[in-house]
């Protein structure tokens, strides 16, 4: 069974809204397996660097102001597949547009709220969990679960 990781942000806006235990519940409930967690402030230097390839885009300064704001919890996630299920169950980047039953529908109304960062490829998936996690925060674990979750 290839396992691959996946680094998950629940943005101040979840933070400050009471949704951390709801928003991790759905990634429990679905079978991922949890890896690392932890709450922290995103300092400027490290959401530059998080937000390295949108530092050209209109909404950069006001995206890196938002993720600096408040309180986050940084979570790293284990599962076959598991960057592109979570991207899908985050859903599109605009809450008005995503479908229902994912996270940033059920919970956001705008696109500069969205509540939650998800990796969106292998490559930055490595590069974010890297900039997030000091290897050993990373816990292996086995989930005694998976031989009902996976075939
Ligand atoms: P994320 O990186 O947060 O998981 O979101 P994403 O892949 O769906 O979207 P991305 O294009 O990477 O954009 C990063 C974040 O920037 C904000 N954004 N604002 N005002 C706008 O047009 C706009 N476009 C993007 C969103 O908060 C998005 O999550
Ligand atoms: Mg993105």
């Amino acid at each position: 069974m290839e396992q691959e990781k996946t680094l998950v942000i629940l943005k101040p806006d979840a933070v400050q809204r009471g949704f951390i235990s709801k928003i991790l519940g759905r990634f429990e409930e679905k079978g991922i397996k949890i890896v690392a967690l932890k709450m922290l402030f995103v300092e400027k230097d490290r959401a530059h660097k998080h937000y390295a390839d949108h530092k050209e885009k209109p909404f950069f300064s006001g995206l890196v102001d938002f993720i600096t704001s408040g309180p986050v919890c940084v979570i790293a996630l284990e599962g076959e597949d598991v960057i592109e299920v979570t991207r899908n169950m985050v859903g599109a980047t605009d809450p008005k547009k995503a479908q229902p039953g994912t996270i940033r529908h059920d919970f956001g109304m705008h696109i500069g709220r969205n509540l939650i960062h998800a990796s969106d490829s292998p490559e930055s998936a490595k590069k974010e969990l890297d900039i997030f996690f000091k290897k050993e925060e990373i816990v292996e674990w086995e989930h005694n679960q998976y031989t009902w979750v996976y075939e």
